[in-house]
């Protein structure tokens, strides 16, 4: 008992010397959230929130048409270039192609002239210069204000020499550019009526000490926040290739290295950084939601403190999530 009791006055000199918040739990405002679903449209209430916004939100359209100046590249880009050239309408059932998605998915944000729209990686199939040059195009001329995160795709040239760090640089920095609209394509903040959202890119299914330091700061803004990724988080039951921070993601668990000819996971696995910051989402009050893509099915878990994380279908299948953010509601 007397143990107990010096270690507890301990705590409190060396609390009062450090001003760490460990006596201070229950002084911070409690932070309500809820939400509902249907189809594709997603209600997220917060006690955080004083406005309502509205985010139409895609990833995986897998854009994929060409020019002759992608000659030198077909040995890289051949198998993806064919992979979802026709697809099929979720709703419709009925043939269609990634480039008309698109544009409807454009045209939709446009009617509703939603505050923002959002675009979750695998826009691309490859960094085809004019596939990424026309979604550019029709981007601005639609004058949205939009976030734009790389998928893994976005930025691979399948079988090109070279760390995923380097090759996501490399074409991030010659051809994806333009799409981040100044902003710092690795993470960035863009706020829409009071709420923050942040961009992360974990495309390369980590996240570096430099993303992180970003998030801990975000965090400690006490603002309502969003997490827009490319590549979802794991939560139990997921398997090995659902997401960031599985236990299992290693080498010996990549199944897809030799197929999509690109360095195999490691064999140590994820880095402690990268655990790290899924610790730090699932433990941030002020967390409204995470928005992914990625695994191309319509997924939501929901963590135990209540941190919804959605993934949407494929856009390359017409779907896209229509986010609306409010004030908590009276229940
Ligand atoms: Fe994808």
């Amino acid at each position: 008992m007397k143990k107990h009791v010096t270690l507890f006055v301990a705590g409190l000199f060396l609390c009062s010397l450090t001003g760490c918040s460990f006596f201070s739990v229950g002084k911070e405002p409690v932070l309500e959230k809820s939400f509902s679903v249907s189809d594709n449209q997603i209600t997220i209430y917060s006690s955080a929130v004083t406005d309502t916004l509205n985010i139409l939100l895609f990833s995986d359209t897998h854009l994929f048409a060409k020019d002759d100046r992608e000659k030198p590249y077909e040995q890289y880009s051949k198998r993806m270039s064919g992979a979802y050239n026709v697809t099929k309408h979720y709703k419709t059932g009925g043939e269609t192609t990634p480039s008309l998605v698109f544009l409807e998915t454009v045209q939709v944000a446009r009617e509703k002239k939603v505050d923002l729209l959002a675009m979750l990686g695998d826009i691309f199939s490859y960094p085809s210069e004019y596939a990424i040059e026309w979604a550019d195009s029709i981007l601005r001329d639609a004058r949205l204000n939009y976030v734009y995160v790389a998928g893994n795709h976005d930025w691979h040239y399948e079988g090109m020499p070279g760390s995923s760090e380097d090759l996501r640089k490399t074409w991030i920095d010659k051809r994806l550019l333009p799409l981040y609209q100044g902003h710092n394509p690795l993470y960035y903040a863009v706020d829409v009526k009071g709420v923050r959202v942040l961009v992360i890119d974990n495309s390369t299914y980590e996240i570096s000490a430099e993303q992180l330091a970003f998030f801990k700061e975000q965090a400690r803004t006490g603002l309502p926040l969003l997490l827009m990724t490319h590549i979802p988080f794991y939560m139990p039951g997921r398997g090995v290739g659902y997401g960031c921070g599985h236990p299992d993601w290693n080498k010996a668990h990549d199944g897809g290295y030799r197929i999509e000819r690109r360095e195999p996971w490691p064999e140590e696995g994820h880095t402690a950084t990268t655990m790290q910051f899924r610790d730090e989402i699932l433990n941030t009050p002020n967390l409204l939601a995470v928005f992914s893509g990625h695994i191309h099915h319509q997924t939501l878990d929901v963590s135990k403190r209540n941190l919804p994380m959605f993934v949407g279908k494929p856009n390359f299948s017409g779907h896209y999530y229509d986010v609306t953010i409010m004030p908590m509601s009276v229940e």
